[in-house]
């Protein structure tokens, strides 16, 4: 969608995956969906430098509504969790710095079944204005997903009409993608600033490996559509909860940056461990993720079979600079770090001489040269992510005149 918006994938912190729908403020007064919840996850935000490092948009997901509308439509937040209302939550975001990021849905309910926007477009945009939001995720439950094409383009014209510039999330094409008619993407990235393509992220390395395998499996018909803008969204970013170990962390911050999906965290940022925040404040790796030329990554090679290379993939996107930062993933779930070597060929690179950086910095920097192999050695379900840095052959007569 060109408002200017999403020019980099968006990066943040929603709610969803890690708070759910926790409503009962007295059993989980620190988890509940709540004014407080957004508050000191502002705070944080600024305070431990996630702001700085590029996380800008905070937001909550579903289950902040009261479950009807007022006698006059409108939607109104839930009392007791948000009792100063939405707009003195918008200012406190707004006073730190951060941008505003809500949730709705097209349908007659939101997912978790609160009022969704379904024929009172009009009156919760104008709301949404009013709160002065600048992120609105709408999803697709209780709604017929044929209607969608027609739909979330409808209520983004109205979005885009208010004036204010509002990040557009669609869920369209993950309420398609298991018709018999494929979604149409063209559309949905004219419309959209991101979009979920495919099932809910759930707090677990299966699932990580899941969502891995689909986006690569489908990469040819999505990948093109990424772009300054417009991206797809493989969903939130488990970093630093209950299901994945650190390498498996790592996995995925390297594959959702190589994908310039959107890196939205959804994590306890009072309590996490100091070896996730590194993980998601890695300057490099969100470089990778941010980097300019916006196009999206592809998952270049893949073994399944027996032997030292199987469960292994490799994950290449090109950056702006010609540099190419390429994931070797491991799934393998047994044993010991297995080494291996990988040829240009595998890896999609142009022959030629290499300077190779860790980004995760474990390792010295390494000179990989034309027609050599490069040698990884990857943990059980963990990544070795390298940026690799082209280096002009030098040029004989330049050498000679530098000698005289
Ligand atoms: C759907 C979405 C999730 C989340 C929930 C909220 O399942 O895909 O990301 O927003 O609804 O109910």
């Amino acid at each position: 969608l060109d408002n200017g918006l999403a020019l980099t994938p968006p990066m943040g912190w929603l709610t969803w995956e890690r708070f759910r729908c926790i409503t009962d403020c007295k059993k989980y007064p620190k988890e509940c969906i709540s004014e407080n919840l957004i508050k000191r996850t502002a705070d944080r935000m600024v305070s431990d430098g996630y702001l700085d490092a590029g996380y800008q948009y905070l937001g909550i997901d579903d289950c902040w509504l009261e479950r009807n509308r007022s006698s006059d439509g409108r939607m109104v937040p839930d009392k007791e969790r948000f009792p100063n209302g939405m707009k003195a939550v918008a200012d406190y975001i707004h006073s730190k710095g951060l941008k505003f990021g809500m949730y709705e849905d097209y349908g007659n309910k939101t997912c978790a079944g609160y009022p969704g926007v379904l024929n009172h477009e009009k009156v919760d945009i104008n709301t949404f204005v009013e709160w002065e939001i600048d992120y609105l995720k709408l999803d697709g439950c209780y709604i017929d997903p044929e209607k969608m094409d027609d739909g979330y383009p409808a209520f983004g014209e109205l979005l885009n009409k208010t004036g204010r510039p509002i990040l557009y999330s669609c869920s369209w094409p993950a309420y398609q993608e298991d018709a018999a008619r494929k979604p149409n993407y063209a559309s949905i990235a004219q419309h959209c600033n991101m979009w979920r393509n495919w099932g809910d992220i759930e707090d677990s390395w299966t699932s990580v490996v899941h969502i891995m395998d689909w986006f690569g499996d489908n990469q040819d018909r999505l990948a093109q559509y990424a772009g300054p803008g417009h991206w797809n969204d493989p969903d939130m970013l488990l970093i630093g909860n209950f299901g994945l170990s650190v390498d498996q962390a790592r996995v995925q911050m390297a594959v959702w940056a190589i994908l310039a999906a959107p890196l939205l965290m959804s994590v306890d940022l009072d309590s996490i461990r100091p070896e996730f925040k590194e993980i998601l404040l890695n300057r490099d790796i969100i470089a990778v993720n941010q980097d300019p030329l916006g196009k999206q990554g592809l998952r270049v090679w893949k073994k399944q079979g027996k032997g030292t290379q199987n469960h292994l993939e490799i994950w290449n996107r090109e950056l702006h600079d010609g540099s190419h930062a390429v994931a070797f993933v491991s799934t393998r779930e047994d044993g010991s770090p297995y080494a291996t070597t990988f040829n240009f060929d595998q890896m999609k690179l142009d022959d030629g001489d290499y300077e190779v950086h860790d980004l995760y910095k474990d390792e010295e920097i390494r000179y990989l040269k034309s027609g050599e192999e490069f040698e990884v050695r990857i943990n059980p379900s963990g990544v070795k992510f390298y940026k690799f840095i082209p280096k002009k052959l030098e040029d004989p007569k330049t050498e000679a005149n530098t000698v005289s």
